[in-house]
């Protein structure tokens, strides 16, 4: 079997859910079959009630993913771009909405569509060799899969425009420190066991806890303050219902860790 028959690997190591691009030759570049591959891996975790949190990562060390597949692309129509164009989100969409956070673990270089597939993700972790950057105005076009919305959002709007129509590429700690990165694991530490072990509050937490806490901040951007606070209210009260709530309490009395179950 080829690696464009199986594009993205998946495995579970723990409570965490892995999908690895499995196109180092290409540096990771998102073909039609990697988008699909990531939607369908996609729901197979986020509908697996042992996953608590899922990593989007790249095979190799070069690159996450150095975005569309620009090979693939040569021999495309307008109308087999615009189409490509919508899988990312109607593939990435699982992602996009996933109750468990999705984190990306930057390997490596993360350009273009490839830096818009870790802006999808609720968490970005990157290796001190990472390099970020939406090259897209420098291509003759502009990143089409979310970059304008998404960088602007974490970034702010100055330095998203300075991204995109400078073309400017981020070192791992400039993204850091511009909270485009929100950890970065130092040179020769092992790059996934760094990031579980950073995980290990979402791998343990409590899942209800979890999944509400990512609705109630998606909803900041999404609706007015007022409405906001509504629907905190309403994901709060979700929180209060369930039994990993009252295992907390229970655990704090007797000074010991909780156990979390999702229920
Ligand atoms: N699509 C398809 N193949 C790609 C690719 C992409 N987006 N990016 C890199 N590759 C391929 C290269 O063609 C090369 O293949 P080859 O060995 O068969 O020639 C291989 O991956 C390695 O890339 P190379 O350019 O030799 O590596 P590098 O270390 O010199 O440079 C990059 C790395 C990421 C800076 C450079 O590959 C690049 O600029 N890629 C395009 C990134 C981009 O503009 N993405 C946005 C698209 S909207």
């Amino acid at each position: 079997m080829t690696t464009e028959d199986v594009p993205v690997l998946i495995e579970r190591r723990g409570a965490v859910g892995i999908l690895t691009i499995d196109r180092d030759s290409r540096l990771n570049a998102l073909s039609r079959g990697t988008l699909y591959a990531l939607g369908r891996l996609g729901k197979e975790l986020v509908d697996d009630s042992a996953v608590r949190a899922i990593i989007v990562t790249g095979a190799g060390t070069r690159a996450f993913c150095a975005g569309a597949d620009l090979k693939e692309r040569q021999g495309f129509t307008l109308d087999d771009v615009r189409h490509q164009v919508g899988l990312y989100r109607s593939e990435l969409g699982i992602l996009d909405k996933s109750p468990k956070p999705v984190v990306a673990l930057l390997n490596g270089v993360a350009l273009g569509g490839g830096l818009e597939l870790a802006l999808v993700c609720d968490l970005r972790v990157a290796a001190s060799h990472a390099v970020l950057g939406l090259p897209e105005t420098s291509l003759g076009i502009i990143p089409g899969a979310g970059g304008t919305q998404r960088l602007a959002r974490v970034v702010g709007e100055g330095r998203a425009v300075e991204m995109i129509t400078l073309g400017r590429r981020l070192s791992a700690a400039e993204a850091l420190s511009w909270g485009l990165v929100n950890h970065v694991v130092p040179e020769g530490e092992n790059l996934l066991d760094a990031t579980l072990a950073w995980l290990q509050p979402i791998a343990n937490g409590a899942p209800i806890a979890q999944a509400a806490a990512l609705k109630a901040i998606r909803a900041s951007f999404e609706v007015p303050l007022e409405r906001g606070l509504e629907l905190e209210s309403v994901y709060y009260d979700e929180t209060l219902r369930s039994r990993d709530r009252d295992e907390a309490l229970v655990a704090f009395a007797e000074k010991r860790k909780p156990v979390f179950r999702g229920e």
